[in-house]
């Protein structure tokens, strides 16, 4: 038997330490680093002089050939095309975000084809996974449904039923009696997610790990997991909004491009098939500190509602308070504002957000969070009709962005009628419908407030 021995892990990024530190050197997360006991390595193994031959490419089988739908056609999009069997999904999410909603119909949906699916719950009692599943009208003989937070008897079960798919809910619940240390520490987290996925891959079968995130790093979240699976969901959305998003962040057998977007209703998640409608729909057009920007979520273009609300502080230190946008990007676009605009901020409180609880990466927001800031500070609104996309540079020049062909026509589709960008880039900025003005600085835009 190997030795124990103990280790200080982070329970934020799995980084290990010898002796305890208040910050953790790697991901910078403090009073994340937790004694746990871990496996000493079994010492390196007299290599032996034998000799393999590797195959040729070509007489490797594809995996593509043999994808599953899962029953949810966004949710197959975001995995490339449905599920690989032998792979393993790793479902994050805050709690109560809706995972094991989503992949209770997941469950549902392949049961109705005749596929057996096995739900493991470690958190729930079997009667409350059946609630759930009667809510969204789930119930079949296909559907088993088991609960277990031992790894061991996890893969009893697993061995005994024969799934074509099976659900871990959630990896933070289980633990295996091989390890010292309680369920959602780093090294249990990671040792139950690499049996796992062993038995995943030898039994051919496809299985979803739902791992918790929570923003405290309290538990053992999916990054330290990241590595370890194939491919990694990420669910999104305000708490108590209706809105909820799935991206790829990490996908081995596809892109990290698609976007499904849901919302959860009295039975669960329904996909919305027009997002900028449901995202738009709250709008009062007209209000000083809005601007709705043209964005590409994927390869999808999508209308969302930047708002902007600007007040004065009357203390040494006025607030910046950022959601739905990179914080430092939204800074940075205050600053070109300031200076290259003119435009007075020192003394007040901003405060600027994405509607709907998406969450922006694209720097083609920038002109659009200039913008909302800019009505704000001033009273005045933007144009109702007008959308916007584009990125501001340190000089307040404004820079083009791509995909402006899909930005425009849906900005068309949803009835808007003018759009501004940079039009210095080599694309095509006619559309039927849409008047495209051209900007080249902030004075350009600017203009735009007072109209
Ligand atoms: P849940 O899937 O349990 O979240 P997670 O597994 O990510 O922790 O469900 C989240 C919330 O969704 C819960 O508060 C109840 C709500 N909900 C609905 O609104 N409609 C439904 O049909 C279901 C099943 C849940
Ligand atoms: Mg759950």
């Amino acid at each position: 038997m190997p030795k124990a021995k103990s280790a200080y892990l982070c329970q934020s990024c799995g980084h290990s330490s010898p002796k305890w530190l208040g910050q953790c050197p790697d991901c910078g997360e403090w009073n994340t680093l937790v004694e746990e006991v871990v496996r000493a390595s079994v010492g390196g193994k007299a290599v032996e002089r034998i000799a393999i031959q590797a195959p040729d490419i070509l007489s490797v089988q594809s995996l593509d050939a043999r994808r599953e739908p899962t029953g949810i056609p966004a949710l197959d999009a975001v995995l490339g095309g449905g599920l690989v069997p032998g792979s393993i999904v790793l479902v994050g999410g805050e709690p109560g975000i809706g995972k094991s909603t989503l992949l209770t119909q997941v469950a549902a949906a392949m049961a109705h084809e005749g596929e057996v699916v096995l739900y493991i719950s470690g958190e729930e009692s079997p009667s409350q996974v059946r609630m759930r599943a009667e809510r969204i009208g789930a119930l079949s003989e296909n559907f088993r449904l088991a609960t277990s937070t031992d790894l061991e008897e996890t893969l009893a079960i697993l061995r005994g039923t024969e799934p074509r798919v099976a659900i871990v809910d959630s990896i933070q619940t289980m633990s295996s009696s091989e390890l010292e240390g309680g369920a959602g520490g780093v090294s249990q987290v990671r040792h139950c997610a690499s049996v796992l996925h062993a038995f995943a891959k030898e039994a051919g079968i496809a299985m979803f790990v739902v791992g918790h995130v929570t923003k405290d790093g309290s538990l053992a979240g999916p990054k330290v997991l990241e590595h370890l699976v194939d491919c990694v969901l990420v669910f999104e959305g305000e708490g108590f909004g209706r809105l909820r998003t799935i991206r790829a962040a990490k996908n081995r057998f596809g892109s990290v491009d698609e976007l499904a977007v849901f919302e959860m209703t009295e039975s669960g998640l329904s996909e919305v098939e027009n997002p900028s409608q449901l995202l738009l729909a709250e709008r009062q057009a007209g209000a000083p500190g809005s601007c709705v920007f043209a964005a590409m979520e994927g390869r999808r273009a999508v209308l969302l509602e930047v708002q902007a609300l600007v007040s004065p502080n009357y203390t040494q230190s006025p607030r910046r308070t950022v959601t739905g946008l990179d914080f430092n990007r939204v800074l940075l676009t205050l600053g070109v504002l300031e200076k290259r605009g003119g435009v007075r901020l020192a003394g007040q409180d901003v405060f600027v957000s994405v509607v709907g609880g998406l969450t922006v990466r694209e720097p083609a927001a920038d002109l659009a969070v200039l913008l909302a800031v800019a009505s704000a500070a001033k009273g005045a609104a933007l144009p109702e009709d007008l959308v916007v996309f584009g990125e501001v540079g340190l000089t307040g020049e404004i820079r083009s962005v791509g995909s402006v062909g899909a930005r425009l026509k849906e900005a068309a589709r949803m009835g808007f009628r003018r759009a501004a960008t940079s039009r210095t880039g080599k694309q095509d900025y006619s559309q039927p419908g849409v008047t495209v003005g051209g900007l080249r600085n902030i004075a350009d835009a600017l203009s735009l407030v007072s109209e």
